[in-house]
């Protein structure tokens, strides 16, 4: 059985990201390079979200990981 995500923090994180590149999510919130998976997720039952960048930008993505609108930070962590 999936082990619960562990909010990194509460608050989004800040990312820059390049058109077409892909980017994993780190869902689980173990990852030591938030707010990207860097594989803690082993055993816990949990997978990053993988995503393609449509354009280049700065994008929000959820740091508490209670968020409804996966990778993206829906303002959740402030009912935690
Ligand atoms: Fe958290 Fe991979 S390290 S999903």
């Amino acid at each position: 059985m999936a082990q619960d995500p562990i909010p990194a923090q509460l608050g989004p994180f800040e990312l820059e990201v390049e058109a077409g590149k892909r980017y994993s999510w780190c869902r689980c919130g173990r990852s030591k390079t938030q707010p990207l998976c860097d594989g803690s997720h082993k055993d816990t039952g949990l997978e990053p979200l993988t995503f393609t960048a449509e354009k280049t930008e700065t994008l929000y993505l959820c740091g508490c990981k209670d968020t409804g609108d996966e990778p993206f930070c829906d303002g959740s962590h402030l009912m935690l």
